[in-house]
């Protein structure tokens, strides 16, 4: 059976001690609470990513990233490597998330490199796909994700593929509270996997992971995790309330 994954995407929000507790409130319910098939990721801004690795360190709670230099080191003032997530023991970062495409220029050429990147300090890449509302009202989605899995993420070999997770977004979804039917979510999540299948084998197909992200909460979770090419959720908003997050790692794990 495929890993379920339900990761938050904490985005740029939260001060130090609202973080402090929201990460709290998350590891007492992770380790309280035995979770058979399902890993929780946080992804906080990474200033806490310390904190977060400090405390998950003692549950089974992982930790993501929400980017990465596609540059290794040396004079990229703001920027944050992959060596240095990997020493501060970041298992995982969200790579090309549809925000960082759109406010900070990101091509699909630019998020291979940091996929590359991620993979070669052992950082499992959750890379982020998904159309525009006008691409999909012009019927362009498959084409558009295509592409991006074929720029971004399909040069890799079968080994290296096995450690991505995909996550599929529509724009039009994120942050709108506009979600994709379940439906909607189904077809392309299959679509994607047979995507996979004919790129490598029925097997890599079958194991990939590929997450729903789009204005998913806890009301909505359980309709699109009971798919079955969905595996889970990246979430944004809901994820910064820590009963709701909550009630979402349930809706996955029962
Ligand atoms: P949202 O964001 O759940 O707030 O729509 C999801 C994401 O951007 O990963």
């Amino acid at each position: 059976m495929r890993t379920q994954i339900v990761a938050g995407n904490w985005k740029m929000n939260k001060t130090f001690e609202e973080a402090d507790d929201l990460i709290n409130d998350i590891v007492d319910f992770v380790k309280n609470h035995n979770l058979e098939n399902t890993a929780v990721i946080i992804c906080p801004p990474s200033v806490y990513l310390e904190l977060a690795t400090d405390f998950a360190n003692e549950t089974n709670l992982h930790v993501g990233a929400q980017n990465l230099s596609n540059y290794e080191s040396g004079a990229y003032t703001g920027e944050i490597s992959a060596p240095m997530l990997e020493s501060m023991e970041v298992g995982y970062c969200i790579i090309g998330h549809s925000e960082r495409r759109k406010y900070f220029n990101e091509t699909n050429e630019m998020i291979a490199e940091k996929v590359n990147m991620a993979l070669k300090y052992n950082i499992s890449p959750i890379f982020c796909c998904g159309e525009l509302l006008p691409e999909r009202e012009k019927g362009n989605h498959f084409d558009i994700v295509k592409k991006q899995l074929e720029e971004s993420v399909f040069h890799l070999n079968k080994t290296d593929f096995g450690n991505i997770i995909i996550a599929y977004e529509p724009v039009w979804a994120i942050g709108t509270g506009v979600t994709a039917t379940s439906d909607q979510a189904q077809e392309m999540h299959y679509y994607i996997r047979s995507l996979i299948k004919e790129k490598y084998d029925e097997e890599t197909g079958e194991s990939t992971t590929i997450l729903y992200g789009g204005s998913c909460n806890s009301k909505n979770a359980k309709e699109l995790f009971a798919n079955p090419d969905v595996d889970g959720g990246l979430i944004g908003g809901a994820s910064l309330k820590s009963d709701e997050f909550i009630k979402i790692i349930q809706s996955i794990d029962d």
